[in-house]
């Protein structure tokens, strides 16, 4: 499969390093080919993962990852929404507030579907947004693997971006609808919040025990 990520930091990088070993073709879209970081990040992957710009990668890819900060989500979608339809998009951002203390869109809507709403012939799905990027370096702990949700309105897709999730390590939770991105946003928050507020450090993640 041919997958894009549009931010190759912490989330960005972690994933597409995870889905190469797994044998995906991957591909990094970048603002800026030519900036140092990016130099550098080519020399650091060698041939395994390409950088392209945002826009050539997208034309690559069956699969776009966005892990870019909130900050820059609108904009972004604007300038590449003609280029996503019918393209599969895993949002994985966070519509956080800048001093982690809450998220600037909830309740009524989300993140995920501020971007569907942006670019309405992509099929928009939410997840890998309610743990730490270093869980999703290996979701395996205490022997158990940690969830992963996800939802989105499109259908035909669903066991692929569930394929994908356990592919990084995860147990995968289909919970429907996007709008259940007005759960897994707060979701994330309450995963931060106990990371850096309430003592737990990043070193924790959520799982599902189910009664036999
Ligand atoms: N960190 C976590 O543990 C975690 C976990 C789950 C979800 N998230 C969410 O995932 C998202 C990314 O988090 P992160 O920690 O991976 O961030 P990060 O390490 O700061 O990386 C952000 C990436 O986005 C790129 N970027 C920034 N503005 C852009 C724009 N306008 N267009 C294209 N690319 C742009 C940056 O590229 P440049 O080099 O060009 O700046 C960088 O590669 C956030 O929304 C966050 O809330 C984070």
């Amino acid at each position: 499969m041919n997958i894009s990520f549009i931010g190759s930091g912490n989330v960005g990088g972690t994933l597409a390093k995870k889905l190469f070993q797994k044998g995906h073709k991957v591909f990094f879209g970048v603002r800026d080919v030519n900036s140092d970081k990016n130099i550098n990040l080519k020399k650091e992957l060698g041939s395994s993962i390409e950088i392209n710009s945002i826009i050539d990668s997208i034309i690559k890819a069956d699969i776009i990852y966005l892990a870019t900060p909130w900050s820059a989500v609108e904009e972004l979608i604007k300038s590449i929404s003609s280029h996503l339809k019918n393209k599969i998009l895993i949002d994985c951002t966070n519509p956080l507030k800048k001093d982690l203390s809450g998220l600037e869109v909830g309740h009524n809507t989300s993140g995920s579907e501020i971007i569907q709403n942006l670019a309405p012939e992509c099929l928009v799905y939410k997840s890998f947004n309610t743990t730490g990027f270093n869980i999703m370096e290996d979701p395996i702990l205490e022997n158990r693997k940690s969830i992963m949700f996800f939802c989105s309105n499109d259908q035909k897709n669903r066991s692929v971006v569930a394929k994908l999730i356990e592919d990084i390590g995860f147990e995968s939770l289909d919970v429907g609808p996007l709008s259940s991105a007005r759960l897994l946003e707060p979701f994330a928050l309450l995963w931060i919040q106990s990371a850096y507020k309430f003592g737990m450090g990043r070193d924790f993640s959520f799982g599902i025990l189910r009664r036999k």
